[in-house]
């Protein structure tokens, strides 16, 4: 067991094979290229049961391939939990409906369950369009959106818990 200070931190959507593995995957690799990849347990799931137990969809495999250099076949989704409500520090969601869907869970509150797009300095939108059964543009733009999302995230992390750096 370590004393260092650490932050869960979970990315969710509906299915969790689309949006969240990615945004898992992005934010995985900011920490660790900044060096602080130990004081992040970094997760994701899904807001539904429906493909429990899947890897990745093969757009997002492709993309995080080509823009991340990263293989996330291993990824395996997970329905959210109020479990993981009540574990995690903080919580982001793909967007307002599955933000809606998580809130209801056990244990969850507004301040700790948030939308990933906050933190998008972009201005086109509150939600990461679903990308599910669309073609590489679709992923592509996914993949953008979390790009600048995460970046900021983390700064925003930083910022609020310093004792992590
Ligand atoms: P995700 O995309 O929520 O980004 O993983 C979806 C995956 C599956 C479904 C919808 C969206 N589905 O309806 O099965």
């Amino acid at each position: 067991m370590s004393d260092q200070p650490r932050l869960d931190i979970m990315f969710f959507c509906l299915g969790n094979i689309c949006r969240s593995p990615l945004a898992e995957a992005l934010f995985r690799e900011r920490v660790q290229s900044r060096g602080i990849g130990d004081r992040f347990h970094i997760e994701s799931s899904g807001t539904s049961n429906y493909h429990v137990g899947e890897a990745p969809d093969p757009g997002s495999q492709k993309v995080a391939r080509k823009r991340l250099k990263r293989d996330i076949s291993h990824q395996r989704a997970q329905q959210l939990t109020d479990q993981h409500v009540q574990d995690f520090d903080y919580l982001f969601a793909m967007d307002r409906s599955n933000r809606r869907r998580a809130l209801r869970l056990e244990g969850a509150d507004e301040s700790r369950i948030r939308l990933i797009r906050e933190f998008d300095d972009s201005d086109t939108g509150e939600d990461v369009p679903d990308p599910y059964g669309g073609g590489d543009s679709q992923f592509d733009l996914v993949f953008d959106i979390l790009e600048r999302s995460s970046e900021r995230l983390l700064d925003h992390l930083l910022e609020r818990h310093p004792e992590l750096q």
